[in-house]
């Protein structure tokens, strides 16, 4: 691809009756970027996220991936044209066991010596590798959001979108959440909503925060973290 980018969401808005959840979001995003978005609750992250992964339709503003306009297209196209996404929520198979719980995610049409070929891979990647047989119930907590990360991979995406990736996990697993991203970014574009700063500082990558549905700054994290607004606004100032 020449110089076009992955996606470019442009002056995105929606309202929830009286609430502008977002309004004049614009996000642009080359192959392989990694980006998170802070933000306090309810700045309108999670609802950005479901209008670039067509579970809410912007009241206006465009959204184009590859080129293509995407909004209004079926929730269910969005896999198919490569936009994978992990919620905050865990939405794994607790009775089945890790590599069952990524044969389901795996796309059908690939043959099985693919697909088990891909399952080794993204075990190795996640570094599960020996606990593909442990149910996925059984795993720790960590365990279960790398495995979820994996199914939203098994289905082949080029852009994926993490939802608060390490929300109820202890320093180490946030630590290895960073350096599997940092690991999967170039080839992969991931944007990640977080909360967590440390988290943020070890991805160290460019940043959009989010306030009141507008963004109030965009840029690398290290700028971001001294810019007096963003402070008052984490520290609740304003
Ligand atoms: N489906 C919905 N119906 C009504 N209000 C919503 C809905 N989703 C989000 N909101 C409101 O939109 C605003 C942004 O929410 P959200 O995107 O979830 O924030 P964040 O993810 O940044 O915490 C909040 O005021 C929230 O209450
Ligand atoms: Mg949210």
């Amino acid at each position: 691809m020449t110089g076009e980018p992955l996606l470019r969401a442009d002056n995105l808005a929606i309202r929830f009756g009286g609430v502008a959840a977002v309004r004049g979001v614009s996000v642009v995003l080359a192959e392989g970027d990694l980006r998170c978005i802070i933000g306090p609750n309810g700045a309108g992250k999670s609802t950005l996220f479901n209008m670039i992964a067509g579970t809410l339709k912007p009241d206006s503003g465009t959204i184009d991936f590859e080129g293509r306009p995407i909004v209004g297209l079926p929730v269910h196209d969005f896999a198919r044209i490569g936009i994978a996404r992990k919620f905050q929520v865990p939405s794994l198979f607790a009775s089945l066991t890790v590599r069952e719980n990524l044969d389901v995610a795996a796309r059908r049409r690939e043959s099985a010596l693919d697909r088990d070929a891909r399952i080794e891979r993204m075990l190795a990647e996640l570094e599960l590798a020996g606990l593909e047989e442990a149910t996925a119930g059984e795993l720790a907590h960590g365990q279960k959001q790398w495995l979820e990360i994996g199914m939203a991979l098994m289905g082949g995406p080029k852009l994926l979108l993490l939802d608060e990736p390490t929300a109820g996990m202890g320093s180490e697993e946030t630590q290895k959440t960073a350096r599997l991203l940092l690991g999967m970014a170039g080839t992969l574009t991931i944007v990640v909503i977080e909360h967590d700063m440390h988290f943020v500082r070890a991805l160290a990558c460019p940043t959009m925060v989010l306030h009141q549905g507008q963004v109030i700054a965009a840029g690398a994290f290290a700028d971001i973290e001294r810019d007096e607004l963003v402070r008052d606004v984490y520290l609740g100032r304003r």
